[in-house]
């Protein structure tokens, strides 16, 4: 278990499905993290539950605020120990959870994990254009944008920017 100022980052459980069925199937947020447009069924939500971290390259946690409440979720992916990087992507998925501070404690809780514990050099997120919030999510926790892939990503009718946000082990005060 990971402990930050705000969240608790940790496993995430079977009773923990219904709130993950429910976020997959929310349109809004599906647009803002570029998760697959498709509908998901609970058969499919059961088989991400099941095979989620038996891949080395990534790793899913459970984001708790400090009583308890699961709002969300935060993954690193990607995860190349031979260059010290990867990548990290998170949902609050509650909406009303949202601009409360837990998105950028779990930032700061696993990019504090990312360097100290898994000997990492950079962390990086990719970030559509449009996600405002994500933006500045990002911005205020340290990092820095470092490019843009132009047009890469098809949504709502027309290509939008994919933003690279990036940082490194010694740009980050924690
Ligand atoms: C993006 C997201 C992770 C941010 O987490 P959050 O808990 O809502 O954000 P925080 O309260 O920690 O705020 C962090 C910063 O972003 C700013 N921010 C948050 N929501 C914002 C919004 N809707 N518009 C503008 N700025 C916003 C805050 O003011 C704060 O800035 P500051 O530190 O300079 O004061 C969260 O809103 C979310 O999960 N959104 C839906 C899914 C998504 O977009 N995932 C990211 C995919 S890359």
């Amino acid at each position: 278990m990971l402990t930050g100022a705000k969240v608790i980052l940790n496993t995430v459980e079977r009773a923990d499905l219904t709130a993950n069925y429910r976020w997959g199937n929310d349109r809004e947020l599906i647009r803002l993290s570029g998760m697959h447009p498709y509908p998901r069924s609970g058969w499919e939500i059961e088989k991400w539950f099941q095979t989620m971290n038996t891949n080395p390259t990534s790793r899913l946690f459970a984001i708790r605020t400090g009583d308890g409440r699961y709002i969300g979720n935060i993954e690193l992916s990607n995860i190349d120990a031979r260059c010290g990087g990867a990548e990290v992507g998170l949902v609050i998925g509650e909406k009303g959870e949202r601009c409360k501070g837990y998105g950028r404690d779990a930032i700061l809780t696993i990019v504090k994990f990312a360097f100290d514990e898994m000997r990492l050099h950079r962390v990086f997120a990719r970030v559509l254009e449009f996600n405002e919030a994500a933006v500045k999510c990002f911005k205020s926790c340290g990092f820095r944008e470092e490019g843009r892939e132009r047009q890469a990503f098809f949504s709502g009718g027309v290509y939008n920017d994919v933003i690279i946000f990036g940082i490194i082990e010694n740009e980050f005060p924690g």
